[in-house]
């Protein structure tokens, strides 16, 4: 195998996506397209990877960072343009460059490994991919000779009504011999609709010179779609949420309604898990086995264990371990805990706190900056004052301890293990292990109270 280089064009503004975002930049299925085309050619084992920026060149080198190096392109002025500023990098070395656009984030690895295979077996010069479709508007069309030999691309913009009708589309995506693809480059002409300089004309530069030049079809046309609108992104992220949603499928995993359910690229989840619609999973979340996830359940970066339960509620960045229950309604935010067999019910939210084996917050409570043992009883109403104004205070309670309905815990504050809080309690000293704290006025009976008010009315 030959050495293999990839450079990928990022540096246009994406003038169509009417953003202040740089284009490559917005995400599909929760991953910046940008992202979804380095990982993929990481996966490829492609270690001198190019990016060509320019719009936005800030915001994607840092989220991207070292793993490619960048070529700056200050002026846009074409996709062969784009390549060019990468020739410092590149130009002399052998190999095989696979050139990418940062706006197809639907290619698959496959693709891309067959791509390269065909190129270097045929020993081609250049070798495009290229997809069939139904619509072909805006995209370059693929000329063919009588024979079916690749005789050029041209860009809608400059094809004649006859080309136009050709279905076979550029999806912008190449590989090329490195070094006959630079003194190529070199060559084209920026006389067309769009005075630019365009990438695709490197074809008919090689034919000139009696290089061989192929075409690489791929039978998925959704491969090839390119972004540059919001409709084109949704579109993309139509088909991105079905690839993944049938992958889990594949692997065990129930999704009731596959249109209203919304996984990133990067979530894992174990088999027998039941996803119910308008559920979100996110970023890195891991769900294990035997799980009953929403109705409407949104989680972000969470660890779920397995057979969990977790109906119309929201996390994030939390663990959830096995067999614990929450919601309908909970709230989870960072930094939480919740252990085995724990229970976060309706309205409850945690903040940055630690629910023991067992513990049960059922209703109604705020728990923050907090850490609950095992099998305590947090009784309806409660609430963690964890906040002075300036600086949050943690609370601590014991193992198997009963908070009553509607106590105030005004952190910071500890209550011992198996201790007991009545009912209606503001507590704000420590309890003893096994003691009960009341913390409340007395009641007080006025008889005969209503009869007297009743007297005062004239
Ligand atoms: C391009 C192809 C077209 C193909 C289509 C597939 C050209 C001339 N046309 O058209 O044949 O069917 O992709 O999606 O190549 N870029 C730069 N610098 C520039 C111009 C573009 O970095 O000066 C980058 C853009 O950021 C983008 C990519 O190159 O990521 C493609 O550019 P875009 O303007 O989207 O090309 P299309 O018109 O879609
Ligand atoms: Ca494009």
């Amino acid at each position: 195998m030959s050495s293999r280089y990839a450079i990928v064009l990022a540096a246009g503004k994406g003038t169509r996506m009417k953003s202040t975002r740089c284009k490559v930049l917005h995400e599909v299925c929760g991953k910046s397209m940008i992202q979804h085309i380095v990982d993929r050619l990481h996966a490829l084992g492609i270690h001198e990877i190019i990016l060509v920026v320019g719009h936005g060149a800030e915001q994607v080198e840092k989220q991207i960072g070292a793993s490619v190096r960048y070529a700056y392109q200050q002026e846009q002025l074409g996709t062969a343009h784009a390549v060019l500023m990468a020739a410092d990098l590149l130009h002399n070395k052998q190999g095989t460059t696979i050139v990418l656009s940062g706006d197809t984030p639907l290619v698959r690895e496959k693709t891309l490994v067959q791509l390269l295979e065909q190129h270097e077996t045929q020993q081609a010069a250049a070798t495009v991919l290229t997809a069939r479709v139904d619509d072909p508007v805006g995209y370059g069309r693929l000329i063919r000779d009588a024979k079916g030999f690749v005789k050029r691309i041209v860009e809608h913009k400059d094809a004649t009504a006859e080309e136009r009708q050709v279905c076979e589309i550029n999806t912008g995506m190449y590989c090329f011999d490195n070094q006959k693809l630079f003194q190529a480059l070199s060559r084209v002409k920026n006389d067309n609709a769009q005075k630019e300089y365009y990438l695709p004309d490197v074809l008919s530069v090689l034919k000139e010179q009696n290089e061989r030049i192929a075409a690489y079809m791929t039978d998925d046309a959704a491969e090839g779609g390119g972004v540059n609108d919001r409709i084109q992104l949704a579109a993309a992220e139509r088909v991105l949420r079905m690839r993944i949603n049938e992958h889990h499928m594949q692997n065990g995993v129930t999704i009731i309604d596959p249109a209203t359910t919304y996984i990133d690229v990067d979530v894992s989840i174990g088999p027998d898990t039941v996803l119910h619609p308008g559920t979100y999973l996110r970023g890195k979340t891991i769900i294990g086995p035997a799980c009953v996830i929403g109705p409407n359940a949104d989680l972000s970066d969470c660890v779920v264990g397995g057979k969990v339960e977790l109906r119309y509620s929201n996390a994030c960045n939390s663990t959830i371990r096995d067999g614990a229950t929450v919601g309908p309604y909970a709230y989870i935010r960072p930094g939480s805990d919740v252990g085995e067999e724990a229970k976060v019910g309706d309205f409850v939210e945690l903040k940055n706190s630690r629910l023991g084996k067992g513990a049960k917050v059922a209703h109604l409570s705020y728990i923050g900056d907090s850490d609950i043992g095992e099998h305590v009883n947090v009784g309806c109403g409660t609430i963690t004052v964890n906040y002075d104004g300036v600086r949050k205070h943690k609370t601590i309670v014991g193992d198997h301890a009963f908070i009553g309905c509607n106590a105030n815990l005004i952190a910071p504050v500890t209550i011992g293990e198996g201790a007991y809080v009545a009912a209606g309690s503001t507590i704000t000293d420590d309890v003893p292990n096994d003691a009960l704290a009341i913390a409340r006025e007395r009641q007080s009976i006025k008889e005969q109270y209503a009869k007297r008010l009743m007297a005062t009315r004239t």
